[in-house]
């Protein structure tokens, strides 16, 4: 059988996402499985090539895994023979110029989101990867999670008949780092590294829902930064000058109200770290990480208000589980396999940069909605190439015509100023 190698510069490894997500669970994954096989039989094999600021600790990682292809210059990294993808999973400030450096060189490039600091840079870099025709692809994998692969197929099943509103939980607490370690990287608390709730999870939510429920057509957000001061990695303390916390509503079309509160200062009563709750005529469902319930409006009891007598019904039980009725891998190898998939076979690959640039777009004017305390419409994306499409957001409109990059420069630096 024959065996093509695909050379990816893999750049950020020694951090959260970049080494465990991405090198272990996903381009280590598929060389354990064998590989993968393309509709002619040919196995693809990708050959990670790690890159960082350390090489001692990227030495030390490859030594681990039985890896030999390290460097700390990307320009050489990206220059050597049978590289075919870039793959960025740095802190965000830093993705855009590797990115372009990718271009640059004629790499197809596929990355963590946020794709860009702002919406005008992550067009910018689809723009330059469109001209340069190299494929490009942003991480979306909440998409590939079973709860919500099987929320998807209830709605697409049209099991909720009209779908009404959608309530989503996401959060947990993050130690401040004084007497116990923080379990995220400092710069996440930082707007001047990029970090901020916000920026970071609006651009998931701006996927989920545009692919699972319906496109987003504005947004009303409430950021907070209700720790003020946390202990970096360093031992010393630092200004949190970023939002931990968001409350957002989005409008969805079709008139569907979405609310999601986003949190790092939350402590979870919930079954899984993210939960959302879909309401519809026919029925509602709650889909998390793994687990899918739906309760049919047939089901449904009649609850009567009596604050005198406790409650009467165990109302979580009255719930039933989605079946799996599928086999789910690893949401961020699924994308992976598709992503090289679409570089060796052309593929179907619609998370490209420009669904890249709708997250970035909805974290800004989450952002601005907060800074202006009001609600700001979501206008469609100029879409240069024409190409992918997700979520119904299609038709190509004059961003700037509408005032979307005006908005473009709303990011990081405003997130340090709460709305008064
Ligand atoms: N898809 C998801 O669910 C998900 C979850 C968490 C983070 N992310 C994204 O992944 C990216 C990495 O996040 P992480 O949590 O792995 O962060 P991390 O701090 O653990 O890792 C960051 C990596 O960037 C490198 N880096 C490059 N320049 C740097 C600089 N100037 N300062 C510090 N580090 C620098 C570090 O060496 C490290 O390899 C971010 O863009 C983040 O938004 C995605």
């Amino acid at each position: 059988m024959a065996r093509r190698s695909i050379g990816i510069v893999m750049n950020g490894v020694t951090g959260r996402m970049g080494y465990r997500q991405h090198l272990l669970r996903s381009i280590l994954a598929i060389r354990e499985q064998g590989g993968l096989t393309t509709a002619d039989g040919t196995v693809l094999w990708p050959e990670p090539i790690l890159v960082g600021r350390s090489e001692a600790k990227l030495r030390a990682i490859a030594e681990r895994h039985g890896l030999t292809e390290w460097s700390t210059d990307l320009g050489a990294a990206l220059a050597r023979p049978g590289v075919e993808i870039y793959f960025d999973t740095q802190i965000t400030g830093a993705r855009a110029a590797a990115v372009r450096t990718a271009i640059e060189a004629g790499r197809h490039v596929y990355t963590e989101k946020p794709l860009a600091e702002d919406v005008e840079e992550a067009l910018e870099l689809a723009r330059l990867a469109d001209e340069a025709g190299v494929r490009h692809g942003v991480v979306q994998d909440k998409l590939f999670l079973p709860g919500l692969l099987k929320l998807k197929r209830l709605v697409d099943g049209g099991f909720f008949g009209r779908i009404l509103s959608v309530r989503g939980e996401f959060g947990y607490w993050v130690f401040e780092g004084d007497w116990q370690e923080a379990q995220r990287p400092s710069w996440n608390y930082r707007v001047e590294d990029g970090g901020g709730i916000i920026a970071d999870m609006f651009c998931h939510w701006r996927y989920v829902l545009d692919n699972v429920i319906a496109p987003v057509r504005s947004v009303q957000a409430l950021g907070a930064t209700h720790i003020p001061e946390r202990v970096g990695e360093d031992g010393k303390p630092y200004a949190a000058t970023a939002d931990d916390a968001a409350y957002g509503i989005f409008e969805l079309e079709g008139g569907i109200i979405a609310q999601i509160n986003s949190s790092w200062t939350t402590r979870v009563f919930r079954d899984e770290l993210v939960e959302f709750q879909v309401d519809g005529t026919e029925g509602s469902a709650v889909a998390g990480l793994r687990r899918c319930r739906v309760q049919h409006r047939s089901m449904t009891p009649k609850p009567v208000w009596n604050p005198d007598l406790p409650a009467t019904e165990d109302f979580r039980a009255q719930w039933q589980e989605v079946p799996d009725n599928a086999e789910f891998d690893n949401g961020f190898k699924a994308q992976w396999e598709l992503f090289l998939r679409h570089v060796a076979e052309d593929g179907a690959f619609p998370w490209d940069f420009y669904a890249g640039a709708r997250g970035v777009q909805l974290a800004e004017l989450g952002l601005r909605s907060w800074r202006e305390g009001r609600r700001v419409e979501v206008p469609e994306l100029a879409h240069a190439g024409g190409a992918a499409k997700a979520g119904g957001v299609s038709e190509p409109v004059k961003a700037r015509a509408n005032g979307a990059s005006e908005s473009v420069k709303a990011g990081a630096d405003e997130a340090s100023e709460p709305a008064k």
